[in-house]
């Protein structure tokens, strides 16, 4: 059995547990490839024989990046098992259901969804910074998660963390505000004189927003929040609304693999 797990991760944190996953599946004897979305042309889905999609939650959906995959995914003419999951600081979120009626859709089982807490990356901005402690207790709690999803996948028991009706729909609203909301929240980001220019916040944009002008990186209009350049910036010169940030996902974002 072969499986192919799509994600996108701004600082981290769905790709580590996308790791968990792969590592989790390989005790078992099943190869998972993982492919971050952001740098696929094509939407169909290889030969395996199930997949796995992972995102984090903006404001209780996932980002533009991962709707849109899941927009251009073709349809099957034969269905396939899929399992979802969601990375947020929240205990659940509206997300998973969100992906698994696009899935559906698609002609997709959907074998698991799941929300999976982990470290609040936005935390100056909603929540509260999670302590060293908290996050060394999210990450044993996600690995424990990811085991326990698969073993139910094995044995194929369904796992299905439903969001009600009335928050759903409540949280769609909430998100169509944000939408809307992103290009000034965006404008909120900006590089101080400190910054010394070493490109990598640059190379590593999974938007391609950030070019350097008259010495100056400069963040253009197509921000999606990811908070990818915050909290990579090897001396920490890039601000949100004046505030010099704690970057928090240090050692998760290590398994982005940089383009240094
Ligand atoms: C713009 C933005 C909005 C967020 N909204 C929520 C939210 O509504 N609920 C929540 O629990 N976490 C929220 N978070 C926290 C992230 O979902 C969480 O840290 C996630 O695991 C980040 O994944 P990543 O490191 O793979 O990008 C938000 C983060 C950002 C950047």
């Amino acid at each position: 059995m072969r499986g192919i797990l799509y994600y996108f991760s701004g600082t981290g944190n769905t790709k580590w547990v996308a790791d968990r996953f792969k590592e989790n599946f390989e005790l078992y004897n099943i190869d998972v490839d993982l492919i971050d979305i952001q740098y696929i042309e094509d939407r169909e889905v290889k030969k395996c024989d199930f997949i796995i999609i992972g995102s984090p939650v903006h404001v209780e959906f996932p980002p533009k990046v991962v709707r849109d995959f899941l927009n251009k995914l073709d349809s099957l003419k034969k269905s396939k098992r899929a399992i979802i999951y969601c990375t947020q600081a929240a205990e659940s979120s509206s997300a998973c259901c969100f992906m698994a009626k696009c899935l559906k859709k698609k002609g997709y089982i959907i074998s698991a969804q799941i929300s999976v807490k982990m470290p609040n990356n936005y935390y100056f901005s909603i929540g509260k910074k999670p302590t060293k402690n908290e996050i060394e207790n999210l990450l044993i709690k996600a690995d424990k998660k990811t085991k326990n999803t698969i073993e139910n996948f094995i044995k194929n028991k369904t796992i299905r963390e439903n969001t009600f009706f009335v928050k759903f729909q409540l949280d769609k609203i909430t998100y169509c505000v944000f939408k809307n909301m992103i290009p000034k929240l965006s404008k909120n980001i900006y590089a101080t004189k400190e910054c010394n220019k070493c490109g990598l916040c640059l190379r590593n944009c999974p938007q391609g927003n950030i070019t350097f002008e008259g010495g100056r990186a400069i963040f253009h209009s197509k921000c999606i929040l990811c908070l990818r350049c915050i909290h990579i910036c090897p001396i920490n010169a890039i601000r949100y609304k004046n505030k010099k940030i704690d970057q928090t996902q240090k050692n998760i974002i290590k398994v982005l693999n940089l383009n240094k």
